[in-house]
């Protein structure tokens, strides 16, 4: 079993795994070390805050050994092949994770691997982050079930992780982005076979209106560098601020993966007011990777 992206989790694998991240999270300190002498291998092509301290926290806390393995740093930099590199890490260690430009590498060291591999974040998906964002939003709202969300901003590798979950959760979702950024036909059409139905609008008020959630990410993710100027001029007005913030229900909250371009894609006024959860987001990607690694890499895994 691997976790390449977040369809490959059923709605009782997510179910399951946000009930073992709650329960990580109120047991900290005293949850035992199910993966006591195993190793984890981390490799990273770009940089990370979040997912590289919350993975070798999560891992150490578990009892694991994390290896934190820069790709410049690995053979990988110098040729060896990904399959190669695949099979000799499965010799060591008991799980790799995987942060890499080309959503196509980490599948391939998936086929390659005989451990379990996540997707720590590939140009096309980041289910990580999304586990994490539907343990804040059934740690504020007690439910995921019918819930509105509303993505504003560019229809990317966090945006297509969330589509596919919606769909798989029953959670509705409407996207606001710019022509030419918007989710990939391909991400709409698995939705759809999953049984979702995700709309596509150009306003992000038409997104936000009664919406229990609003989601955004940066305009410019790392490997869209070189397009930088453009995406600033295109991107301006899908901002999520106060008066959008208005636009949507009672009670409504703020996601956002993280790091965060203040002024840009979200402002202060949300990203610090009573409305915003992104630090609860944040903490929870540790608790959601210690369940994710003590179900892929635990002695007893359902589904084996
Ligand atoms: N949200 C997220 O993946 O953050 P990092 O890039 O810091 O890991
Ligand atoms: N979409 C962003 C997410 C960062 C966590 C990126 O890929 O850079």
């Amino acid at each position: 079993m691997n976790l390449i992206s977040i369809s490959d989790l059923s709605k009782d694998d997510i179910l399951r795994l946000l009930e073992s991240a709650e329960t990580f999270r109120v047991r900290r300190g005293g949850h035992g070390q199910p993966l006591l002498g195993k190793s984890l291998a981390m490799i990273f092509e770009k940089p990370s805050t979040r997912t590289r301290v919350s993975l070798e926290v999560a891992a150490a806390e578990l009892g694991a050994h994390p290896l934190y393995l820069s790709a410049s740093e690995l053979q990988l930099g110098r040729g060896e092949t990904v399959a190669d590199t695949a099979r000799v890490l499965s010799r060591y260690v008991h799980g790799i994770t995987a942060r890499v430009y080309s959503h196509n590498t980490v599948v391939q060291l998936a086929q390659h691997a005989s451990v379990p591999v996540v997707n720590a974040l590939s140009d096309w998906e980041h289910p990580l982050q999304i586990l994490a964002d539907l343990q804040t939003m059934r740690q504020r709202f007690c439910k995921l079930e019918g819930l509105r969300l509303a993505w504003v901003g560019d229809g990317n590798n966090v945006c297509n992780s969330l589509i596919l979950a919606s769909a798989i959760l029953g959670m509705e979702i409407t996207v606001a982005s710019p022509p030419g950024y918007q989710p990939k036909a391909q991400i709409i059409e698995q939705a759809k076979r999953l049984g979702g139905l995700p709309s596509m609008v150009e306003e992000p008020a038409d997104a936000a209106r009664g919406a229990d959630v609003l989601v955004t990410d940066t305009w410019v993710s790392m490997g869209d560098e070189a397009e930088e100027a453009e995406r600033l001029r295109v991107f301006g007005k899908y901002q999520v601020n106060a008066a959008l913030m208005g636009r949507a229900a009672d009670g409504a909250i703020a996601l956002h993966c993280l790091p965060a371009h203040r002024g840009q894609e979200i402002t202060d006024e949300v990203m610090d007011g009573p409305q915003s959860a992104v630090f609860d987001e944040a903490e929870n990607r540790m608790h959601t990777s210690k369940a994710v690694m003590a179900w892929l890499m635990g002695e007893k895994r359902s589904g084996d």
